[in-house]
């Protein structure tokens, strides 16, 4: 991977329970980066346009049942059917927003009861971000906003789990903690700025590294 000193882009990380502003934060910063000339994508997931991302979609909108194990690791087959164009990506340059990744899985799939380590061996040897902002907001107020859209996860007690085990993910140096609480042109100020030191980091040739260091 990425020998230290070639100039790539940033592979950029939101997490936060369902309803804590991800979306909107993500597709704020996409028209920040853009207007400053800088190459960047947003990308999602799931990823519901892939054979296996319509199989978690119809899973998550109540479609289909699966077994606890086998959905998680379609969650994971669906970002491992991306990882080589995401590392394509990054190496011409281009920065990666991406509203949620493999600390979602983690935290989701351990939330119902799975084996915390047993969900992160499928992620390993997937790309690690560069930076994981993670949108806090106590579940209760994430609950008020708007309502939950009737997926499956949505719903207070569990979202109260998922919340517990995002706190058992964050310790690593590239997570920042931003309040979600605060009005969104706040929240949208504090993440420029810390993106974009990430960007110019990774410009200046950080190397690439895998899950989960
Ligand atoms: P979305 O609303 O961001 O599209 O995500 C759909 C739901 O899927 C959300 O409740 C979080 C959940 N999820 C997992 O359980 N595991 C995963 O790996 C990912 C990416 C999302």
């Amino acid at each position: 991977l990425g020998a230290k000193g070639e100039s790539r882009g940033a592979l950029v990380v939101f997490e936060g329970l369902d309803r804590s502003g991800k979306t909107s934060q993500c597709g704020r910063l996409l028209s920040f980066l853009e207007e400053l000339g800088h190459s960047v994508e947003l990308w999602r997931f799931p990823d519901r346009t892939t054979s296996v991302g319509q199989m978690l979609s119809s899973y998550l909108t109540n479609k289909s049942q699966l077994d606890d194990h086998t959905i998680h690791l379609l969650f994971s087959a669906n970002r491992w059917e991306k990882r080589s164009m995401m590392e394509t990506k990054l190496k011409a340059g281009t920065t990666l927003i991406v509203d949620r990744y493999s600390y979602s899985g983690v935290a989701f799939s351990s939330a119902k009861g799975l084996d915390f380590e047993w969900c992160k061996a499928p992620e390993i040897g997937l790309l690690a971000p560069d930076l994981v902002v993670y949108l806090d907001i106590p579940p209760e107020k994430a609950a008020e906003r708007g309502g939950y859209g009737g997926e499956r996860y949505e719903q207070l007690e569990f979202q109260r789990k998922v919340a517990q085990h995002y706190k058992l993910l964050k310790d690593s140096s590239s997570w920042e903690i931003v309040d979600g609480c605060q009005a969104l042109e706040d929240v949208e100020k504090q993440v420029k700025e810390i993106v974009l030191q990430h960007v110019m980091t990774c410009r200046k040739g950080k190397a690439l590294s895998y899950l989960w260091s």
